[in-house]
């Protein structure tokens, strides 16, 4: 019997494991982002700021819509920003706002070979974003 419970045990480990990441590497909370309503209705190019953030073809696809001016807690905000060449599937790098406690969290990754890796975080998003006060930091706007 304490056999069979350590195996079921180590079995639901690995199913945890595999849950709180996606294959490629994102967190899972952005699982599915490519099926959820898009932000722009148009893909977009260039640096707007002209700062070079973000700088591909670019998509923003949100999980949940505003309620009135602001987005509910536990929105995610995914960006993706494709090269030439790209796998639809795989762009570049992707960008990641998630709301928690009614504040933004911020995160891009890059992919590496088939695997997304952390870019950079935080702060210096926040800052930039503070220009989109207005649209609750949210710069794309249906
Ligand atoms: C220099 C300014 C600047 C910085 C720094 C910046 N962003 Fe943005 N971000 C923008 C602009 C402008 C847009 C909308 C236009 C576009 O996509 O080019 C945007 C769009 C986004 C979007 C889509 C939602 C929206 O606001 O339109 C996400 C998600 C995002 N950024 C995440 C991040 C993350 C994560 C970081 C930090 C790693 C970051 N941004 C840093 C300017 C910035």
């Amino acid at each position: 019997m304490a056999i069979v419970a350590a195996v079921a045990l180590a079995a639901s480990v690995v199913v945890v494991a595999v849950a709180s990441t996606s294959a490629a590497g994102l967190p899972s909370y952005t699982n599915g982002y490519q099926k959820w309503p898009k932000l722009n209705k148009k893909p977009t190019r260039g640096t707007p700021l002209g700062r070079g953030a973000h700088n591909g073809l670019k998509n923003v696809y949100a999980s949940k819509k505003k309620v009135g001016s602001k987005y509910p807690n536990g929105t995610v905000i995914v960006k993706s920003i494709a090269q030439a060449g790209d796998k639809p599937a795989l762009p570049s790098q992707v960008a990641v706002m998630r709301k928690t406690n009614g504040k933004w969290r911020y995160i891009e990754y890059s992919l590496s070979g088939s695997r997304y890796t952390v870019l950079a975080q935080g702060a210096l998003c926040q800052s930039c974003h503070a220009m989109a006060k207005a649209n609750d930091f949210v710069f794309t706007k249906r």
